[in-house]
């Protein structure tokens, strides 16, 4: 909203223009473009600028490999080449550690004046971290000043994490390496590598020569998504593996750079491409196929089978000989249990452990390999779903699904990692606009990344202490690309980099995206393809204090004007200046496009907006909606937008196990000629249809009559519902969805409720 506090006309506008622009030309003086934000940084007004005589000065325990990676990274972005030195000169930066004085592990002092640039870590991590805060002042103007200053700076988390499916599509290890300069810039300190699903087995492991030849590889790829029906595939051969010695020199790069890696061996579910390989570990034997699209499978490996234990020792052995990391990641998530509960060898294991259910065969899988690990000397970290059937004893977990599985680990005194879908999937889309790169689902702008705080409200300061940090997950499931990769890491992973990093004091949204906006030129160099979206407009919907349904439009983009129009035409220069909410009083299209200097900026804003006789109009719901889906006024049913295919677009009302029952009062009794409304079918997100969906109508609120019903939705994703009806008069409007209730076996999240998704009730 920042914008729009200054834009009362245009004419204004233009002055205001040149107020605004002196000002952040005095706050960019000085300005500390460092991203994530350091605990404290005071502009001392000096500069440091680098010369001909400028040397490194290695002072201590400061290791020279540790200066000549931070020499490479400086030069690959400034073209400078400071030579590395034990002598003073009259122009240095010295480093150095001191861990007496610099109290905080990864913590670091960073001074800077006229001559010279002085960091001391508390570590050598410290050391490094006040580097990559210098390359990144360096990095952001032309002569490569660096604005004098003294920061005092260390991380809020421990953990600070990004994690990459490199199964779904292969990268290569200098990719990774790649990526992992980029991280160690923004000091991301972990990187989890899931080198194991359905899709492929990405590792060398020398005892299983099928893991290569076979397991790596499947016949062809899913084109488009996996929602489109029916499937088309490419009919191409895809696969790749990292050898052991790939392995090492990226566990040894990222370790030099002070990012840990955890690999991810997946287990007991997403295991189709093991079985492939070798299908005496799966409950029934095979065959099996390395799958060829995504989703979750039914087969995975059978808990009864001693063999399967023999194999993933054996694979963990090697991996442990690869991988130095405390933690080792072994899945545990979405592992369907329909084989097991047929499988006479998973059925005696339960029967001989006295399991009572497949949960409990789930956990005594995970305990018997975490059991195996700890006598290795390390520890399991998991998905939230090792939670199931019992947590065994020294598990991290991964909360994933949400918070709740975080919250229950916390409080029974276990370590956690968040990663709540909702807020760090970053194979969400970022953008409402239609034209984005194919995505999972889902919408996760950059501003919801940003306001994610690891800490749940709920727990206490005993019970926070057991969350150790936060990282976000990149699902490579659409990234065909190293282009389309990083458009969905970048610039998402340097706001989950500032939640890790930056204490909550300290977070602020608009400033963050201030020192964003100085990081693009840095991309250009490290050749990252980010996404450039988040200026671009947003839209809320309101209502004033007529009852009048209203659209709010809004960027970001500092003295961007926001020019509209609403008659179906191209937004210009020409075309009204946006400065308040639009009153929507008759369907149209809202177009609108920012403008800076005179020039658009991004791409064209659209929305249709439907005005029917029910728009604006109150209802009733008999059944709260579910948290996720519920965009707080029941009244958002009616007004006039329509939920798009990113079903948390902020528009759909989501009934998990429960009804629909909405009531719209139009006020007086009138003709309805129409009724309608759109379901959302995605059985991939447990979002099903009703059994059956029914209009009725009524003069008095009391008797009503039906006057529609329907069983079938045919659509495998929005269905649109249109009821014409003839000699109808009504006031009141009922809506009656019956849900599905529980996810029948077979399905995604069987056994769990089903989410019924309805979106605008359109009366006409
Ligand atoms: C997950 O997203 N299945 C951990
Ligand atoms: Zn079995």
């Amino acid at each position: 909203m920042q914008m729009k506090r200054f834009i009362f006309s245009s004419i204004l506008v233009f002055s205001i223009h040149f107020i605004l622009a002196a000002q952040s030309h005095i706050a960019s003086k000085g300005d500390l473009n460092i991203i994530p934000k350091p605990f404290k940084a005071t502009p001392n007004g000096s500069t440091f600028h680098f010369n001909k005589k400028t040397v490194l000065l290695l002072s201590g325990d400061v290791d020279k490999s540790a200066a000549q990676i931070f020499l490479s990274s400086l030069h690959l972005i400034t073209n400078l080449s400071p030579s590395i030195s034990h002598k003073a000169s009259s122009n240095f930066i010295r480093l150095a550690i001191d861990s007496n004085s610099i109290p905080y592990s990864e913590g670091y002092l960073f001074v800077v004046d006229e001559k010279h640039v002085s960091i001391t870590g508390h570590d050598a991590a410290g050391v490094f971290y006040g580097l990559q805060s210098l390359i990144q002042l360096a990095g952001r103007t032309i002569n490569h000043a660096v604005p004098g200053c003294i920061i005092e700076d260390h991380p809020r988390f421990a953990y600070r994490g990004m994690h990459l499916d490199v199964s779904r599509h292969f990268f290569t290890a200098d990719q990774i390496k790649k990526w992992i300069d980029v991280l160690a810039l923004y000091k991301i300190n972990t990187f989890h590598w899931h080198l194991t699903d359905d899709q492929g087995w990405r590792i060398e492991i020398k005892r299983y020569p099928r893991l290569q030849s076979v397991a790596a590889y499947r016949n062809e790829t899913l084109v488009g998504h996996k929602k489109d029906l029916p499937h088309i595939f490419d009919g191409q051969r895809y696969g790749g593996y990292y050898t052991q010695d790939e392995v090492r020199q990226v566990v040894k790069y990222a370790a030099e750079r002070h990012i840990t890696i955890i690999p991810e061996i997946e287990m007991p579910g997403h295991a189709m491409a093991a079985l492939t390989a070798y299908p005496n570990l799966g409950c029934t034997g095979g065959p099996y196929q390395t799958a060829t699209y995504w989703g979750v499978f039914s087969d995975v490996y059978c808990a009864g089978n001693n063999a399967t234990f023999v194999f993933l020792q054996d694979v963990l052995d090697e991996v442990l000989n690869l991988f130095p990391s405390k933690y080792i990641h072994i899945g545990g998530d979405e592992c369907p249990k329909q084989r097991w509960h047929t499988c006479p060898k998973c059925q005696k294991r339960m029967a001989d452990e006295n399991l009572k259910d497949e949960s409990e065969l789930q956990s005594y899988f995970i305990k018997r390999i975490e059991r195996y690990l700890n006598s290795k000397g390390r520890q399991i970290i998991g998905w939230d779903e090792i939670l199931e059937g019992g947590l065994s004893p020294g598990a991290t977990v991964m909360s994933w699904t949400g918070e709740k599985g975080g919250i229950a680990a916390a409080k029974q005194q276990h370590q956690v990692v968040m990663t709540p879908e909702k807020y760090v999937y970053l194979d969400y889309y970022q953008s409402l606009y239609p034209d984005e790169q194919l995505a999972a689902g889902g919408y996760l702008p950059l501003k919801k990344i940003y306001s994610y705080e690891p800490i749940p409200s709920v727990l206490d300061s005993t019970q926070s202490k057991y969350i150790l940090g936060v990282q976000a997950n990149v699902w490579s499931e659409y990234l065909d690309s190293k282009q389309k990769a990083e458009y969905m890491m970048f610039p998402r992973m340097l706001a989950l980099a500032e939640t890790a990093w930056s204490s909550k004091e300290n977070r602020d949204y608009i400033d963050f995206l201030s020192r964003l906006r100085q990081q693009y030129p840095l991309f250009k160099k490290l050749g990252i393809h980010a996404a450039n979206v988040f200026d671009e407009i947003t839209y809320t919907i309101g209502k004033n204090p007529n009852g009048k349904t209203l659209i709010n439009l809004d960027s970001t983009l500092p003295h961007g004007v926001i020019h509209y129009t609403t008659n179906g035409t191209a937004p210009g220069l020409y075309t009204p200046v946006y400065h308040d909410a639009l009153v929507i009083d008759k369907g149209e299209i809202v177009k609108a496009a920012v403008f800076k200097n005179d020039q658009q900026q991004g791409r064209t804003f659209q929305k249709r907006i439907s005005f029917h006789k029910a728009v604006g109009k109150p209802v009733t719901l008999t059944f709260q909606p579910a948290e996720n889906y519920n965009p707080g006024d029941p009244s958002a049913l009616v007004n006039g937008i329509e939920g798009s295919n990113l079903y948390n677009d902020g528009q759909w009302f989501g009934f998990s196990g429960a009804n629909l029952e909405a009531v719209i009062d139009l006020g007086s009794v009138q003709k309805i000629n129409l009724i309608g409304t759109n379901v959302l079918k995605y059985h991939w997100q447990r979002m099903w249809e009703p059994t059956e969906l029914s209009f009725w109508v009524s003069s008095d609120g009391t008797n009503y009559t039906q006057v529609y019903s329907q069983k079938d939705f045919a659509i495998n994703g929005i269905n649109i519902i249109k009821a014409s009806l003839k000699d109808t008069q009504a006031r009141y409007i009922k809506v009656v969805g019956i849900n599905k209730g529980i996810i029948p076996e077979g399905e995604y999240g069987a056994g769990a409720k089903a989410m019924l998704l309805v979106d605008e009730i359109f009366v006409y």
